[in-house]
């Protein structure tokens, strides 16, 4: 989507700041430092681009608290109006923040998280790129880390080599996936799916799409 310049889009951000965070002056230990409340399930999106699935999930999953990162703000901006615009008729359980994967320590405290989500994640195809790629060892790395003992990494994709080369570098670190699936759709696991809007795209012109759940 095409913002027409930098102060409309500051603009609309605003608008929906209550949803939004600022990186934190220490990282977050729980779901309480940032949704108060008791102590709650909290699971992070990371690239959460126009925001379905974490307005999905937290409308499905009122037991848990979401944070969705997303590290464009024209992107985010089409998110964080989508969560307002059902702020009413769901429950308040969902933050977001201009925010880069580069920079997760910052926001959360070791063993703080419950579950982390990587949906459609950027490719990076070139060999001198993977570094970047989001299921890189450097960064699972970093999330193995965050999540608690029990904790969930949940990746989906329609990319054959991404999906590939994660399994790979889940091995390369000893990790196994309990869950792969080569067709998400068709798998047990598509009951309770919720769709990102890469995946309807994808799954509309016939791609299957590859998923994988890691237990630690
Ligand atoms: C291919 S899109 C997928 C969007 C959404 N998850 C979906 O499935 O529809 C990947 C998104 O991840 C964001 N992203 C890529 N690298 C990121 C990073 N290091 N930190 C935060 N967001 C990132 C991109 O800006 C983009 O919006």
């Amino acid at each position: 989507m095409r913002m027409r310049n930098k102060k409309h889009r500051d603009e609309r951000l605003a608008a929906c700041g209550h949803l939004l965070l600022e990186a934190p002056s220490a990282p977050i230990v729980s779901s309480a430092d940032v949704f108060g409340g008791d102590a709650a399930p909290l699971w992070l999106e990371i690239g959460c681009g126009k925001g379905d699935f974490a307005v999905g999930m937290a409308e499905k999953h009122p037991e848990a608290r979401i944070v969705a990162f997303e590290r464009v703000s024209n992107v985010m901006v089409v998110a964080v109006e989508k969560a307002n615009a059902t702020a009413e008729s769901r429950p308040d359980n969902l933050r977001f923040a201009v925010a880069d994967a580069a920079n997760l320590s910052v926001w959360f405290a070791d063993g703080s998280l419950d579950a982390i989500y990587l949906n459609f994640s950027d490719p990076w195809p070139k060999k001198g790129y993977a570094k970047r790629r989001l299921t890189h060892r450097g960064f699972l790395q970093t999330y193995f880390r965050l999540l608690k003992k029990g904790g969930r990494l949940c990746f989906k994709t329609d990319n054959v080599g991404l999906f590939d080369f994660t399994l790979e570098e889940l091995e390369a670190l000893g990790k196994t996936p309990e869950f792969v699936t080569r067709d998400l759709h068709n798998s047990e696991a598509n009951e309770g799916n919720v769709m990102t809007e890469y995946e309807r795209n994808f799954s509309e012109k016939g791609f299957p799409i590859h998923a994988l759940t890691l237990t630690l």
